[in-house]
């Protein structure tokens, strides 16, 4: 099969920069002495875990129980990277195979319970990591007092083992060569909760952080032995904005077909939020060039493959406005492009199926079996 006869929208990954991709950072992390950990969110499918893996991954990070479920069929060595509070939620988690290796980030008394009743429920232990906030502000205990308490707490409970502690930079999306005042503040606050573990006996055995925009500074982070990035599989138009990536690093497109010209200014293609998400581009610093839009005139919600400066301007849930306003591109009805995505995680996860591509060969299909929040058994009746 070729691209031509792929039906669109459909999401493609052009494989061999996805091998590109996961080489370097599996280079990265081996060259640090790093243990790497990919978040599994990016592509949600279990032979993409198996090609991490294969390339020295140690485990896989996880977000959702449905996740975890998927990936226990591939990975040994499983890390719940959300607080599993909740009795459903706890048991669902608890209840996942015995023999695989698997631990938990929580931040909270409760969660740490709700973990550790469910794990005694089901006769087995499950592995802790305190999220810390350094500086994200979504998740994470605030101060170093507050993770000796909750590690001594974890450490109280005979269902969990304190492997660590885990820490999500998330807030860092300045360009890569520009997050060095990030860095810093955060590498101030971790050695003050690592300080605080060390007086207090509690050293961690893992300390677990890292994303896509600062994976390549993770060794610059003192103390960090794991490092999870997720979307540096596909990368997207976000992470090529932050410089994190090329564009030429981005590996998956969402094909569409040009349905309608009528409209001057503008041809409508056949993706939209239902493809697409309506996901903004989020960078630390708009006056840094990014290469693919100028914020001035608006980001848009993706960019065409090859002629960037022409973007997705709005969306309904089926219809892609490409502004035409900024080239001399004049494509007709039935032309077939490819969209680069803001945010390719999101659009994973609105498909059934993923093509991977040679060239113009189709060379692979796969459907997507860890989308959705449902146990496998369920939606298999
Ligand atoms: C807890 C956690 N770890 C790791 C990641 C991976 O980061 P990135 O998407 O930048 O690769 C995420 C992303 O959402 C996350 O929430």
């Amino acid at each position: 099969m070729t691209l031509d006869e792929l039906e669109t929208p459909a999401p493609v990954v052009d494989l061999a920069r996805m091998e590109r991709n996961l080489d370097g950072m599996a280079a990265y992390a081996a060259s640090h002495d790093l243990a790497l950990r990919p978040h599994i969110k990016t592509h949600k499918t279990p032979w993409l875990a198996a090609e991490q893996l294969r390339r020295g991954a140690v485990g896989v990070t996880c977000a959702t129980p449905r996740e975890a479920e998927v990936m226990s069929e591939v990975a040994d060595d499983v890390l719940l990277a959300y607080p599993a509070v909740g009795a459903v939620r706890a048991r669902r988690v608890a209840a996942l195979p015995a023999d695989i290796r698997l631990a938990v980030a929580l931040d909270s008394v409760r969660a740490a319970d709700d973990l550790a009743d469910a794990a005694r429920e089901a006769g087995r232990r499950v592995g802790v990591l305190v999220e810390c906030d350094m500086g994200m502000r979504r998740v994470g205990v605030q101060t170093p007092e507050e993770a000796v308490a909750l590690v001594r707490h974890v450490a109280g409970r005979r269902e969990l083992e304190y492997a660590g502690i885990t820490f999500y930079p998330g807030h860092i999306r300045e360009a890569v060569n520009q997050q060095d005042d990030a860095l810093t503040a955060l590498n101030q606050r971790l050695g003050r909760t690592l300080d605080a573990l060390k007086r207090a006996g509690l050293d961690p055995a893992t300390v677990s952080g890292g994303s896509t925009p600062t994976a390549l500074r993770t060794h610059e982070i003192a103390g960090v032995t794991e490092m999870r990035p997720g979307t540096y599989i596909f990368n997207d138009r976000t992470t090529a904005a932050i410089g994190a990536c090329t564009l030429d690093e981005c590996a998956l497109t969402v094909l569409a077909t040009v349905v309608s010209t009528a409209v001057p200014g503008q041809a409508v293609i056949d993706a939209g939020t239902k493809s697409l998400g309506r996901e903004p581009i989020r960078t630390g610093d708009r006056s840094v060039p990014t290469g693919v839009a100028r914020p001035d005139e608006g980001d848009g919600f993706g960019a065409v493959y090859g002629r960037e400066d022409v973007i997705v301007r709005a969306m309904s849930e089926e219809h892609g406005l490409l502004d035409l306003s900024r080239s001399d591109w004049r494509p007709a009805v039935g032309d077939r492009v490819r969209i680069i995505p803001n945010h390719v995680c999101i659009v994973v996860h609105l498909f059934d199926m993923v093509h991977g591509i040679r060239g113009e060969a189709v060379e692979s299909s796969w459907q997507v079996p860890a989308r959705g929040r449902a146990a496998q058994a369920d939606v298999l009746g």
